[in-house]
C-alpha cells in the first residue's frame, strides 16, 4: 500500500517525483525516498512525512532527469531509513508498491548464493534479482522480467539501471500501476493525481505488463511471453486543481463540500423523471439476467462497506430480491454459497482494495455475475468486473471517505430503481417519486452544509469526551456505523454505532453523562421509537446530540445539541443525515489537533489483505 513513481523527462526528476509522491502521499507516508541517476545512482530517503525528505532534497538538492520515487506504508521491516525505498543493489535502484510472498524462500536462496541484505523488506529481492540478471549480461528489460519469473505475489515495481541511462522499465501484477505520456516526458505512477500537473494522458497497465519507459514514449509487453502488446491512451478528465485543497484546511474538509456535486455528477445524464426510470446501461443487465437471480451479495470493506448496507434497503425494496452484504475479508474465507444465480455487487473507492478485489474473483471463480461500483476509473476492481458503475466523485484524497461515501449510496439508489423498473416491482409513479427525491439532495445535501456552519460550537462542547455512541434505525443504521466509524478515525475518540433498537441489549450500559450519544433521527417511519431511545437515554443523563429535522421542536427541547438537516424522504435521509456527521467528526479531530487527511495506522488505499 504505498505509492511509487518514475520519471524520464527534461525536467529534474527529484522535483517531478517529489510533487507527484504529494499527491500520492494517502498510500503510505511512514517514510519516502528518491533515486536519480546521473553519473551514479544519487539515492535520498528519509523516515516520517514526505515534507522530511523534500527538506534533505531542498538544502541538497540531487540533479538528473531520470528517477525513480517512493513513500511508503510499512508491510515488511519497521518504518526506517534502510526499509525505505528506493532499493539500491549494485547497479539497479528499484521502488515497490505490493508484497512479495515467496521473498523468505528467495531471500535464503540469494543470501546463501553470496548476497547481503541491507534491509528487512521484502522489494530488497527483487533489487538482487535484477541485479544478477544485469551481471550475467542481461538488457534491463531482461533482468525485469526475469526477476519476475521468480516471484509470486501483487508488486508495481519501477526500475533503474546506472548503465542503461535513458529508460525506467516497469512491471505490475495485482498493484496498481499507470503510464503518463508527456511531451518529451514519460511518468509512472500508483495513481492519476500523481501525473495529473504534467499531462492527462494515461494509459493503465494490466497485471502482467511491463514496460520499457523513455523520453520518447513507452513500449508495453507481457513479462512471461515478451510479446509486445498495445494499450489505448485514455484522456483523463479530471483537472490537477480538483486533486488540490483548493483553500480548505484539509482535503477531508473540501471533499465533504464537494459532495453536492459529486452526487449531482453521478446522477447526471442517468436519470430519466419523465419516464420514471434510470439509464445505466454500463451494467449490462437485462431482465431476463435479473430474474435468473436467487440473490444478490455486496462486499466491500470500511465506508463502502456502509453504503452497501444502505444499498441493501434499497435494492430489497424495490425488487424483492434478497441482498446480502457481506465484509470482503470475511466473505472470501468463508466457503460461500455463490453461484451463476447470484449477482455479485463490489463497491470500492479505490477500485484497488486487495480483500474486495479478492473476493470479487472468488466469486467470479464460482460462476457469479460480478458487477461493480467504482470511483476510480481502470482499477483493478473495475477491471476484473465484468460490468462497472462509475461514482463521479472525482478523486478523493483524505484518507476518511466522506463524497465517496455519498455518490456510493447514490449509485445504489440508481441500480435499486434501475433494477425495480426492469423486473416490474417498481413502477413508473413509484419509481418518479424516488427519482425526483433524489434529484433534490444535491440541494438538500448543500442546505445541510449551511445548516451546520455553527457545527464547531457543539464541538467545542464535547471536544474533551473519550466516548460516544451513534445511533439509527432501518436505513440510517448504516449511517450512525458511519458516523462513528468518522469519528474514531480521525479524531481517536471511541464510538460505536449500534441499531437503535438494540440500545438496550447493551449499549445503555455505557451511558453516563460523559458519554455523549449521537442520533439519527429525521421525522420519517421509526421517528417515535427513536425518540423514545433519546428520552431513555436521557433519563440516564447522557448527553444527547441528534441529527434531525431543522425547525423541529420536540427534537429541539430533547436534545443537548440539534444538529439540523433539512425535510426529507425516507431513501434520501442517509445521504442528508451523514453530513453532520462528517463535520462532527471533523471538527472534533481539528480541535484535538490531529491528522486529519493522513490520520495515524491508517491508509487510503489498502491493497494488501
Ligand atoms: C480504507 C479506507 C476507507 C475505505 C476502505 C475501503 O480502510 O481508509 O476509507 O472505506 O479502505 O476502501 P475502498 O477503496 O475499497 O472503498
Amino acid at each position: 500500500m504505498c505509492g511509487i513513481i518514475g520519471y524520464v523527462g527534461e525536467q529534474q526528476a527529484a522535483d517531478v517525483i517529489v510533487d507527484g509522491l504529494r499527491r500520492l502521499e494517502y498510500r503510505g507516508y511512514d517514510s519516502a525516498g528518491v533515486a536519480v541517476v546521473n553519473g551514479g545512482i544519487h539515492l535520498r530517503r528519509a523516515v516520517g512525512k514526505l515534507r522530511n525528505l523534500a527538506k534533505s532534497l531542498a538544502t541538497e538538492p540531487i540533479e538528473g532527469s531520470l528517477g525513480i520515487g517512493h513513500t511508503r506504508w510499512a508491510t515488511h521491516g519497521r518504518p526506517t531509513e534502510p526499509n525505505a525505498h528506493p532499493h539500491v543493489v549494485g547497479r539497479v535502484a528499484v521502488v515497490h508498491n505490493g508484497i512479495i510472498e515467496n521473498h523468505l524462500a528467495l531471500k535464503a536462496e540469494l543470501q546463501a548464493a553470496g548476497h547481503v541484505f541491507a534491509s528487512e523488506t521484502d522489494t530488497e529481492i527483487f533489487s538482487h534479482l535484477i541485479d544478477r540478471a544485469l551481471s550475467q549480461g542481461c538488457t534491463l528489460e531482461e533482468a525485469v522480467r526475469a526477476a519476475t519469473a521468480e516471484v509470486e505475489g501483487a508488486y508495481a515495481i519501477a526500475v533503474l539501471d546506472v548503465e542503461q541511462r535513458d529508460r525506467v522499465v516497469v512491471a505490475k501484477q495485482q498493484s496498481p500501476l499507470i503510464l503518463g505520456v508527456g511531451q518529451g516526458e514519460t511518468f509512472c505512477a500508483s495513481d492519476i493525481p500523481a501525473i495529473l500537473s504534467h499531462t492527462r494522458d494515461v494509459v493503465f497497465l494490466e497485471d502482467g505488463d511491463m514496460a520499457v519507459l523513455t523520453r520518447e514514449g513507452f513500449e508495453i509487453s507481457r513479462f512471461e511471453t515478451g510479446e509486445s502488446i498495445e494499450r489505448p491512451v485514455t484522456r483523463v478528465q479530471w483537472s490537477a486543481v480538483a486533486a488540490e485543497k483548493g483553500g480548505y484546511k484539509h482535503f477531508m474538509l473540501k471533499e465533504i463540500h464537494e459532495q453536492s456535486r459529486a452526487i449531482t455528477d453521478t446522477i447526471r445524464g442517468r436519470v430519466s423523471l419523465e419516464q420514471g426510470d434510470v439509464f445505466i446501461e454500463e451494467l449490462g443487465l437485462s431482465a431476463d439476467d435479473l430474474r435468473s437471480m436467487r440473490r444478490i451479495i455486496i462486499i466491500a470493506c470500511g465506508t463502502s462497506w456502509h453504503a452497501g448496507l444502505v444499498g441493501k434497503h434499497y435494492i430489497e425494496q424495490a425488487t424483492r430480491i434478497p441482498v446480502e452484504v457481506d465484509l470482503a475479508s470475511e466473505f472470501r474465507y468463508r466457503d460461500p454459497i455463490v453461484d451463476e444465480r447470484t449477482l455479485i455487487l463490489a463497491i470500492s473507492q479505490s477500485g484497488e482494495t486487495a480483500d474486495t478485489l479478492a473476493a470479487l474473483k472468488e466469486a467470479q471463480r464460482r460462476g457469479a455475475r460480478a458487477a461493480a461500483v467504482v470511483n476510480v476509473i481502470g482499477s483493478s476492481i473495475a477491471r476484473t468486473a465484468s460490468n462497472v458503475l462509475y461514482t463521479h466523485a472525482g478523486p478523493e484524497i483524505g484518507v476518511a471517505s466522506t463524497k465517496a461515501f455519498t455518490t456510493q449510496m447514490t449509485a445504489l439508489y440508481l441500480i435499486a430503481v434501475r433494477f425495480g423498473r426492469l423486473l416490474g416491482t417498481l413502477d413508473a409513479d413509484r419509481a418518479r417519486v424516488l427519482l425526483r427525491a433524489l434529484v433534490e439532495v444535491p440541494g438538500e445535501v448543500s442546505r445541510a452544509i449551511e445548516l451546520n456552519a455553527g457545527i464547531r460550537e457543539v464541538a467545542h462542547r464535547f471536544q474533551h469526551v473519550t466516548s460516544a455512541l451513534y445511533l439509527g434505525r432501518g436505513l440510517l443504521h448504516p449511517i450512525a456505523l458511519e458516523g462513528a466509524l468518522k469519528l474514531k478515525e480521525i479524531s481517536y475518540i471511541h464510538a460505536e454505532g449500534y441499531a437503535a433498537g438494540e440500545m438496550k441489549h447493551g449499549p445503555i450500559a455505557l451511558i453516563d453523562e460523559h458519554t455523549p450519544t449521537v442520533i439519527a433521527a429525521p421525522r420519517g417511519p421509526s421517528f417515535d421509537k427513536t425518540c423514545s431511545n433519546l428520552q431513555e437515554i436521557a433519563a440516564r443523563h447522557g448527553p444527547v446530540i441528534v441529527v434531525g429535522d431543522e425547525g423541529d421542536e420536540q427534537l429541539e427541547s430533547l436534545a443537548d445539541a440539534l444538529l439540523p438537516v433539512p425535510k426529507t424522504t425516507p431513501w434520501t435521509a442517509p445521504l442528508v443525515t451523514v453530513i453532520p456527521m462528517q463535520l462532527l467528526a471533523y471538527h472534533l479531530a481539528d480541535l484535538k489537533g490531529t491528522d486529519i487527511d493522513q490520520p495515524r495506522n491508517l491508509a487510503k488505499s489498502v491493497t494488501v489483505e
